[in-house]
Parts: C-alpha cells; sequence; structure tokens
C-alpha cells in the first residue's frame, strides 16, 4: 500500500512545490517577480549596493530559498567560484539558469541546484560545506507560512544564530507586511533605513516609524524575523513595493564570524 502511494505523494508533493511552495514562492512567484521587476527596480538597486559591499573571504556559496534569482545582482553571484543553491521549488534551477546563466558561465562559477528544505535540512548542509559561506535569500520571513504558525517559526528561527555560529553568513527576509494608503504610497518610495544593531525585544518606537513611512493601513503581518540576526548586527531596512498598495519592510544584515 505504502509503495503504491509514495510515488503519487511524491508527484503531489512536486506539484504543489511548482505551483506555489506552500505559498512561498513557485510558479505563483515567478509570474508575480516578472511582472513587477520594473516596480521593484528601486528595491532591487538597494539589494546590489547591500550585497556588493559584501565580500566574505570563501569563494563557495550556500544560496538558500535563491529561487529563480529574481532579486538577486548577476555581479555579486560572479564572485564564487562554486553555488550550491537549495530550495523547494522544482521550477527553480531552470528559471535561475534562464535569468543568469549567461553571466555565470561568463565568470566561470560553478552552480550545482538541489531540491530540499534548506532551513530543515541546514545542519546537514552546514556539514557537507564547510568552507562555505552562507546567503538566505529571502526565504526566512516565509517560515511563519510554511510552519503555518508563528510562534513555532520564531523558535525555529532562534535557533539559527547557534547552528551558524563560526560560519558567514548572511540574510534578507520580510520583517513586516500589509496594505498601504492607495493615495500616497504608490507614489513614493521611501529611503533606506539603517540600524545600528538589532535586539530580540521589539522596538515599539521603531515599528511605529517604519509603518508610517509607508502609510500603513489594516492589519500588518510581522514575520517572525526579528530573532535571525545575533544582537548588535547592524543591518538594511529596505522598503518593498511588493504589490502597488501592499509593501514589506525587508531586513538585510551580514554576521561576520567574529561578530
Ligand atoms: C520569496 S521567494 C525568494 C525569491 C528569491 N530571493 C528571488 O530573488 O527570486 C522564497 C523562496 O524560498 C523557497 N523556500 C521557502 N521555504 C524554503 C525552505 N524551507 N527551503 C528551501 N527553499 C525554501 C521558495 O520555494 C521560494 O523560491
Amino acid at each position: 500500500m505504502t509503495s503504491e502511494r509514495a510515488p503519487g505523494q511524491r508527484w503531489g508533493r512536486w506539484l504543489q512545490d511548482a505551483a506555489s511552495a506552500g505559498g512561498t514562492g513557485g510558479l505563483n512567484w515567478h509570474l508575480h517577480a516578472l511582472a513587477s521587476l520594473k516596480r521593484w527596480e528601486e528595491t532591487l538597486s538597494v539589494i546590489d549596493g547591500f550585497l556588493n559591499r559584501v565580500s566574505p573571504p570563501s569563494d563557495h556559496l550556500l544560496l538558500l530559498g535563491g529561487s529563480a534569482g529574481w532579486m538577486m545582482p548577476p555581479a555579486w553571484l560572479q564572485r564564487f567560484r562554486q553555488i550550491d543553491a537549495y530550495d523547494i521549488d522544482p521550477l527553480a534551477p531552470w528559471l535561475f539558469k534562464l535569468r543568469h546563466g549567461k553571466s555565470l558561465k561568463a565568470s566561470g562559477t560553478d552552480i550545482r541546484f538541489h531540491r530540499a528544505d534548506a532551513i530543515a535540512g541546514l545542519p546537514s548542509l552546514l556539514k557537507q560545506h564547510p568552507q562555505a559561506c552562507i546567503w538566505f535569500d529571502n526565504v526566512l520571513g516565509q517560515q511563519r507560512y510554511r510552519m503555518g504558525d508563528e510562534e513555532v517559526a520564531e523558535r525555529q528561527l532562534g535557533q539559527l544564530q547557534r547552528l551558524l555560529r563560526g560560519r558567514e553568513w548572511g540574510s534578507l527576509h520580510d520583517m513586516y507586511s500589509g496594505p498601504t494608503d492607495a493615495q500616497t504610497s504608490a507614489q513614493r518610495h521611501p529611503k533606506t533605513l539603517t540600524r545600528a544593531g538589532t535586539t530580540l525585544e521589539p522596538d515599539e518606537a521603531q515599528t511605529q516609524q517604519l509603518l508610517q513611512l509607508l502609510d500603513a493601513q489594516g492589519i500588518w503581518q510581522d514575520h517572525a524575523t526579528r530573532v535571525v540576526f545575533p544582537p548588535g548586527t547592524a543591518t538594511q531596512l529596505i522598503p518593498w513595493a511588493f504589490r502597488p498598495h501592499y509593501w514589506h519592510w525587508l531586513e538585510a544584515g551580514w554576521v561576520k564570524p567574529s561578530n
């Protein structure tokens, strides 16, 4: 019975992940990203600037949740000799190659794709690739949807710093997202903010400032990512017009083994 069902279950999961990756990616994400690249230009250029200031000594990158790399600057990827990309979305390798294949070929970067849960499997990935630096590419803020529970996601995300101790790593992730005022926020793009040091405790004044800057309306989601970086990590807070009237605040940071 089990062996008869297993291939069907595998295909069911494949299809689910190809369609939406549990609400975190898949075809849904690819079509939305393709249609939104123009509106995201300013956000992409800030991510580009952030990553280009990060120069890890390792020439091996573990790229986690990179999807097709819609928001990834090619020049940063080109600095690596080897990239191991992990994503649950079966469409990610084909689309990533379409978007970045040519420039990676030009830089001689060898990219290997793996279809796997990179968060649940992180301890083993770190052991398999002891010299690599790690980039969580807008994936950690999706955990609360994947786990279906904010508290479980926050507990899991809070373990990452310990698992990653001694490694060089960074993350771009959602902090908050929600609807914005239809009249104003579509026309203006607030500036990126810098945060001198992260704290595990919520900073209510800062949260209010972030919401006001985007003319937040209605109910906003907290992506439970406050616990990701070790306290004191300097980060950049980046506004992102995910949809014309539905914005996100992203956070980007990089942690060195000595942090
Ligand atoms: C918002 S998209 C990130 C997009 C990517 N940064 C880009 O530039 O296109 C989130 C990605 O994370 C992947 N993902 C979500 N949870 C994952 C997990 N636990 N392990 C591996 N990939 C995951 C999804 O399949 C999706 O491709």
